[in-house]
């Protein structure tokens, strides 16, 4: 997606050759113009797969997912890292560990909003490791429904996340697959597609 791509050339801040910062488009301050372009460009790569709910992790998933949502015209759902006051133990709950943070979390989604036969789109702001997405798909297969998809802005394609989720039988839909990090440069993984004449 060429106006992604374009919004972390010009203001992703690359902070190691693992982490690339973007709080002024969608980590911290979000480009509500752009994130609905990430939503449209979602619901059109999963318009045909019967999807009757999003489903992401709070925090930064939520601003894509509910754009996406909005486009497919279905229920946004967020997986909670802590319990909120009101929620009974009426839950699902899955153990995500973050590589990048190095913590477990456990994540949670009330058993009243996901339900059997669901067709289920997994939304995130970033791919690396894919554990978060390992515990959202394990929160969808507790409630006996279907993972139809995933869709990712940012895939830090340079990590094992989707090699790992594909292996899973996971549709993967990232709208930008950063290729490096490598001296302060972002170069995506279509940047060297080569066209043979
Ligand atoms: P994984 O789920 O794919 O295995 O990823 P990982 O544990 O490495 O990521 C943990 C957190 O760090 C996630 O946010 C993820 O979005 C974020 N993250 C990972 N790599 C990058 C990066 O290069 N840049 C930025 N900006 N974030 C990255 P989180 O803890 O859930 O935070 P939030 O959603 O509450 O903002």
């Amino acid at each position: 997606m060429d106006l992604l791509k374009q919004a972390i050339r010009e203001k992703g801040n690359v902070l190691s050759e693992n982490v690339l910062k973007v709080d002024t488009f969608l980590n911290h301050q979000i480009d509500t113009k752009l994130m609905g372009d990430v939503g449209k460009e979602f619901a059109r790569l999963f318009k045909s797969a019967g999807i009757t709910k999003v489903l992401t992790i709070e925090s930064s998933g939520i601003a894509p997912s509910f754009m996406a949502a909005t486009e497919l015209d279905v229920p946004l759902i967020f997986a909670r890292k802590k319990k909120s006051l009101t929620m009974t133990d009426n839950v699902y709950s899955s153990q995500v560990y973050s590589f990048t943070k190095q913590e477990t979390n456990e994540i949670t989604v009330s058993k009243d909003f996901l339900k059997a036969g669901d067709q289920v789109l997994i939304i995130d702001d970033f791919l690396a490791n894919g554990q978060a997405a390992l515990g959202l798909i394990d929160i969808v297969h507790q409630a006996n429904a279907h993972v139809s998809g995933l869709g990712i802005v940012i895939e830090k394609s340079f990590q094992d996340g989707r090699k790992r989720l594909e292996k899973c039988g996971i549709r993967v839909e990232s709208l930008a697959r950063v290729k490096s990090l490598e001296n302060g440069n972002v170069t995506f993984v279509d940047d060297f597609v080569s066209i043979n004449l």
